[in-house]
């Protein structure tokens, strides 16, 4: 096969991507700990809500039909994107119209057309860069790129908490926005720590990055205003100068992939011709299930009332497990704050992450190890990558807590 440039960097297997097929394959063995992914949970109200939302589509004249017979224009379904607009404006008085909103296939594929839109090879025969101020940061992003050394990042400054708890922060001293440097990105809440950047240190990034003329990007797939899985009263940001990314996989269809962008009018149109030229246009199911939700505000009640409760209770309850199960081991967890992530932080481990990934899995237990989660950084020496896990407490809670008493056993015999 004689691959051009392109087809190669995307036939190569990425690590993240081996690792991805090594959890399908662990998990087609059946009887496995799945604590490694990052599926949302199956939450019968909410599945209940969808079940009658679509028999709903079924009962109206013509519905099901246009529902998978038309396609959508390449900005996606236009009554919901009028809809989220005005719920938008309405909550959150953004003042945004429906020129700032255009759908894709998924959050995933708005991220890698924003991403390849502001960094790579520029017209001018400079090369850009994407910044991500905070890693750890979500391992979808790090084979993103059409070229190579496409991302830039940065440590973060670590906050100790009580309780074995740390949070991580922006080291803002240290943070430098080169001219190489075309947009800045962070997910909030984010994966894989569960961490939720304070509204502050928002606020700053979006001034550096609108003094530098770049774009912010905000990744809010499992942020505000739905899914709205975060713990602290984090206030949704957006301006003028800032794209924010949500989806409705985390709300509970991320089979229907569906992503939504919020951005200046001239971004959202130039994603929509993206959209044009690789997919026609975006599915449309996601938006048809979702409109009536929109419209009626109820989108953000259940998240509010139903989702966000779910997923706090079960990331305490987690913690409770932890620290039942831990003893002795020199651990600290970050501080959950949102999405469906512990990150477990053994400290001096006397095996590298992957090695524990390894065990664990031998043990029918299967995490992330942490490794994975520091784009831009993947050269760099640092210890602290290779000390930390990625557990998800999305799932049911007996794997849950199975799966934290062989994660601690097996850490106590490693230290032993
Ligand atoms: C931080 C983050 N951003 C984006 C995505 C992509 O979401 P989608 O299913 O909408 O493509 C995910 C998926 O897990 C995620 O964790």
């Amino acid at each position: 096969m004689n691959l051009s440039t392109f087809g190669e960097k995307f036939t190569h297997k990425a690590g993240i991507s081996q690792l991805m097929d090594d959890l399908g394959a662990a998990m087609a063995g059946g009887d496995m700990l799945m604590l490694g992914g990052g599926n949302p949970a199956h939450i019968p109200e909410v599945q209940l809500r969808f079940r009658n939302r679509l028999e709903e589509i079924l009962a109206e004249p013509g519905g099901f039909e246009a529902m998978i017979g038309n396609y959508d224009g390449t900005r996606g379904n236009d009554a919901f994107i009028e809809a989220l607009a005005a719920l938008l404006n309405d909550e959150f008085g953004w003042q945004i119209s429906p020129k700032n909103i255009v759908l894709t296939n998924g959050a995933q594929s708005a991220l890698f057309m924003l991403f390849n839109m502001f960094a790579g090879q520029m017209p001018d025969g400079s090369k850009k860069k994407i910044l991500f101020p905070l890693t750890p940061e979500y391992i979808g992003y790090a084979d993103a790129g059409l070229t190579d050394d496409f991302f830039a990042a940065q440590h973060p400054s670590m906050e100790q908490l009580d309780h074995r708890l740390f949070k991580y922060h922006v080291n803002f001293d240290e943070l430098e926005v080169g001219d190489d440097i075309g947009a800045i990105c962070v997910s909030r809440p984010t994966n894989p720590t569960g961490n939720v950047l304070t509204d502050a240190e928002i606020l700053h990034l979006d001034t550096i990055a609108e003094d530098k003329g770049i774009p912010l990007i905000i990744d809010g797939a499992y942020g505000t205003p739905f899914p709205n899985i975060i713990y602290t009263d984090a206030k949704p940001f957006w301006s003028p100068n800032t794209i924010l990314t949500m989806s409705l996989s985390k709300f509970g269809l991320p089979n229907l992939r569906t992503g939504i962008v919020i951005a200046p009018e001239a971004i959202a149109s130039a994603i929509a011709e993206s959209n044009g030229i690789m997919n026609l246009a975006p599915g449309g199911l996601g938006a048809k299930m979702a409109l009536e939700m929109v419209r009626s505000g109820e989108i953000m009640q259940m998240s509010k009332e139903i989702i966000q409760p779910y997923y706090q209770r079960k990331a305490y309850h987690t913690l409770d497990l932890f620290e039942e199960h831990l003893g002795d081991v020199p651990c600290k967890i970050h501080k959950p704050e949102g999405a469906l992530f512990l990150w477990v932080w053994f400290q001096e481990l006397p095996c590298t992450a992957t090695k524990l990934y390894e065990r664990l899995k031998e043990r029918k237990t299967l995490v992330v190890p942490g490794s994975y989660f520091f784009p831009g950084l993947e050269n760099e020496d640092w210890q602290h990558k290779h000390e930390c896990i990625r557990v998800t407490y999305a799932q049911d809670e007996r794997i849950v807590s199975k799966g934290v008493e062989i994660i601690c056993d097996e850490v106590k015999r490693l230290y032993a």
